[in-house]
């Protein structure tokens, strides 16, 4: 019940709520992984139910596939859509020119796919993602599991010379097992507390073999939808200069609110 939901899901319900309506009938629409993601699927599915909206969602993962087949949305791979018209997702960190840290939910693999195959990608959020400079959150590095800790031990010896105040990286577990992605890959979790350059950051680490992803989204997200408890709305657009607030309606709905898997 809406009644329940504490002031950071009202945020991002209400940043959820106000991105799908960028989403237009016939749109192919990359579905984002994460808590505020599960929102963002949950409200475009009653668009679906109730409005006959019709889209073809492409998620970015497994967990999100089932939510969005649940919620009545037409799900389909990526190779299927060939080229997407939007990407909705959640972050972990964001910046002022909206370059990302994601990753915390272990699906920045697909997510980085998805949104780079995408027209325009809408991160939705709470405030408290935003930062001044990335790396407060740690960077999340998808790895294959063959040598793994030759790959963290690389990784740490290139982060000597790089500008961060923090040099450590560590494995991600699932209770006493290591993380599994939905690649079958492992991530480590970079404790870097500031990055100085996170364009060449992220360029140094996909050298790096072993390493098949990070979660440094640089240029890719065009807006974000900044979430706030009392239902405030406020809209970045980085390529329009543009910052609009709004205010969404905070509706009780027992199907939107009810069963959240995610
Ligand atoms: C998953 C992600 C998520 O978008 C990110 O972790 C934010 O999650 P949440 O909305 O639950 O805070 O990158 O890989």
């Amino acid at each position: 019940m809406s009644s329940d939901l504490s002031p950071i899901d009202k945020a991002k319900f209400v940043a959820a709520k106000k991105a799908v309506e960028f989403v237009e009938d016939g749109m192919r629409v990359g579905l984002g992984t994460g808590s505020t993601a599960a929102w963002m699927v949950r409200c475009l599915g009653e668009l679906v139910r109730e409005e006959g909206l019709k889209i073809r969602g492409v998620p970015t993962s497994t967990r999100t596939a089932a939510l969005a087949q649940e919620c009545g949305i037409e799900v389909v791979s990526l190779d299927a859509a060939k080229w997407l018209d939007l990407t909705i997702d959640g972050a972990d960190e964001f910046d002022a020119d909206l370059n990302l840290i994601k990753g915390g939910g272990g699906a920045l693999l697909q997510e980085k796919i998805v949104a780079t195959a995408s027209d325009q990608m809408i991160v939705i959020s709470d405030v408290s993602k935003e930062v001044e400079t990335l790396g407060g959150f740690p960077l999340p590095v998808e790895v294959i599991p063959f040598g793994w800790q030759t790959t963290q031990a690389l990784i740490e010896e290139t982060l000597v010379s790089m500008d961060v105040l923090g040099r450590s990286a560590s494995l991600r577990m699932n209770g006493d097992s290591p993380y599994v992605t939905d690649e079958g890959n492992h991530i480590l979790d970079l404790h870097l507390k500031r990055i100085g350059d996170s364009r060449q950051m992220a360029m140094l680490l996909n050298q790096m073999p072993g390493v098949v992803e990070n979660g440094l989204f640089i240029d890719i997200c065009d807006r974000v939808v900044i979430g706030y408890g009392d239902g405030k709305v406020e809209v970045r657009d980085i390529n329009a200069g543009t910052i609009e607030e709004n205010i969404v309606d905070f509706v009780e709905n027992e199907n939107l609110f009810s069963d959240l898997t995610d």
